[in-house]
C-alpha cells in the first residue's frame, strides 16, 4: 500500500484510488499552484482538463528538435516531424480501436469534427423533407451544424427526449424513425449532466433502420474505454484538449466506406493529388480532409497524451473518477438547499447543482475565493437548461488527478456560499 492509499482509509474511509494518487498529480505541474491563497481545486476538466509534464516535454522536444512541415520533404527534420505526427496517428487508432489509420483524420476539434462531417456527408447526401435525429442532452456544437445543413437543404430535426433524471427516453427514440430518417447524432456523455447514453445499444436501432450514426465523444473518450468497432459507429469524435491534450486538435474517427464517398470539408494543399486549372483529384483518405498544414505539434502532443492515458489504465481513470463522483453525490446530496441536475443512474464525471436563491455565476465566484474551479453558466447546452427550468447550473467535472479532499474543498466552498447568501 503506497502512503497516499493509506492516508486516505484514514481521512476518507470512503474510498481509495486504484493508482498512486500522489504521483500522478506530481506528473501535473499546473495542479500545484495556489488560487487566493488556497491550494487550487480544478473541477472545470470538462471543459478543458490539463496536460502531464509528459506531454509538455514532448511539445518541447517536438518544437526544439523535430520541426518542420510534414508530408512536403525529404530532408531529415520533415521525415521527423512526419514520422511523428503520423505516429500520432496511430496512437489514437489504437486508441479507440478503429480498423485502420486511415479512418483516424486530424480535425481541430469535436466542432471542426462535426461540421466536417455535416459538410462533407450531410450536405452531398441529404436533401428535401430527410429526417435527422439529435438528442436533448446535445452540446450546441451537435445541434447549430445540423441546424445549418436544415436551413440549406430542407432537412428536418426531430429531437429525443429525456426525463427528469437527465435519461433519453428511448422508447421515443424509435418512434421517431421513419422512411425519411437519414441521420442520428447524439452525444455518447451530457456536458451538462454527465448521462452515459447507451449509443451501443443506440447504434444498433438506428442502424436496423439503415441509418448512420455520429457520436459526439468529447466527454467520453477522456472517461470511458472507447472502442469504435465494439459501438459500430459510423462517425466518432472528440478534442484533444479535454484529454489532456493540446487545444487546436481532436479527432474524427469515420468508417473508411463513408469517408471514401464523401466530399472534402476544405480545399487547399495535402488534400489533393493534382491540380491543373481544369481539374483536381483528390488526394486519399485521412489526407483528403486534412487541408494545409495541420497544428502537428498539437496532433504530436496528443499522441503523448494517448500514451500517458495508457500508462495510468482507462479503466482506473474510468474507477476512480466514479468514485470521486459518487463521493461527490452523497456529499452534496446531503447539503440542504443544494439541487443537483442530471442525476441518471449511468453517469460519468460531471456534477451540475445549483444553490437555492444564489445565482449560479455568484456560486462560481465565490467558489474561485476558495481555490474551487467549476464552471458556470449554460455549458454550451441551452436546450437542456430550458428541460430542467434553469438558466445555468455550477458543474464541477472530475478527471483522474482530483482527490477526495477537492471534493471536500468543494463543499466547503458551497457552505461559505450558502452562509453569504443566508
Ligand atoms: C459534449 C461536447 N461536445 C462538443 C464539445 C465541443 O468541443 P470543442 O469546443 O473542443 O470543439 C464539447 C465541449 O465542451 C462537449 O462537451
Amino acid at each position: 500500500m503506497n502512503a497516499v492509499t493509506s492516508l486516505k482509509s484514514v481521512v476518507h474511509p470512503y474510498t481509495t484510488a486504484p493508482f498512486d494518487l500522489a504521483r500522478i498529480r506530481a506528473d501535473f505541474p499546473i495542479l500545484k499552484l495556489s488560487v487566493n491563497g488556497k491550494p487550487l481545486a480544478y473541477l472545470d476538466n470538462a471543459a478543458s482538463a490539463q496536460m502531464s509534464q509528459s506531454v509538455l516535454d514532448r511539445l518541447i522536444q517536438y518544437q526544439t528538435r523535430e520541426h518542420a512541415n510534414i508530408h512536403r520533404a525529404v530532408h531529415y527534420l520533415s521525415e521527423t516531424a512526419t514520422a511523428a505526427y503520423e505516429g500520432a496517428r496511430k496512437k489514437i487508432q489504437r486508441f479507440i480501436n478503429a480498423r485502420e489509420e486511415r479512418e483516424v483524420i486530424f480535425t481541430r476539434g469535436t466542432t471542426d469534427a462535426v461540421n466536417l462531417v455535416m459538410h462533407g456527408y450531410g450536405r452531398a447526401l441529404l436533401g428535401d423533407n430527410d429526417e435527422i435525429i439529435i438528442s436533448q442532452l446535445e452540446h450546441h456544437s451537435n445541434i447549430v451544424p445540423w441546424q445549418m445543413l436544415c436551413q440549406e437543404k430542407g432537412c428536418k430535426l426531430r429531437v429525443i427526449p429525456c426525463n427528469d433524471a437527465g435519461e433519453l427516453l428511448l422508447d421515443e427514440y424509435e418512434r421517431l424513425f421513419n422512411a425519411r430518417t437519414k441521420f442520428v447524432a447524439i452525444t455518447h456523455v451530457s456536458n451538462a449532466l454527465g448521462t452515459v447514453n447507451p449509443v451501443k445499444d443506440m447504434i444498433a436501432t438506428a442502424h436496423r433502420h439503415g441509418v448512420p450514426v455520429l457520436v459526439d465523444g468529447a466527454q467520453a473518450a477522456p472517461h470511458l474505454k472507447v472502442d469504435v468497432q465494439d459501438l459500430d459507429c459510423d462517425f466518432y469524435c472528440f478534442s484533444a484538449h479535454k484529454l489532456c491534450g493540446p487545444t487546436g486538435i481532436g479527432i474524427l474517427h469515420g468508417k473508411a466506406v463513408h469517408l471514401e464517398k464523401m466530399q472534402p470539408y476544405q480545399g487547399g494543399g495535402d488534400m489533393i493529388l493534382s491540380v491543373t486549372f481544369e481539374k483536381t483529384t483528390y488526394n486519399v483518405i485521412p489526407y483528403k480532409f486534412e487541408a494545409g498544414t495541420p497544428p502537428i505539434a498539437a496532433a504530436i502532443g496528443l499522441g503523448a497524451a494517448v500514451d500517458y492515458l495508457n500508462g495510468v489504465g482507462m479503466e482506473h481513470v474510468a474507477t476512480w473518477e466514479h468514485q470521486l463522483l459518487e463521493y461527490a453525490t452523497r456529499e452534496l446530496g446531503q447539503m440542504k438547499g443544494v439541487r443537483m441536475i442530471g442525476t441518471a443512474k449511468d453517469k460519468a464525471a460531471v456534477l451540475s447543482f445549483n444553490v437555492d436563491g444564489v445565482h449560479p455565476h455568484d456560486v462560481g465566484t465565490i467558489l474561485n475565493e476558495e481555490g474551487v474551479a467549476v464552471r458556470t453558466g449554460h455549458h454550451c447546452a441551452q436546450p437542456v437548461m430550458q428541460r430542467f427550468g434553469v438558466p445555468a447550473t455550477a458543474r464541477a467535472s472530475f478527471c483522474f488527478y482530483n482527490t477526495l479532499e477537492e471534493v471536500d474543498q468543494l463543499v466547503a466552498g458551497i457552505r461559505r456560499v450558502q452562509k453569504m447568501f443566508a
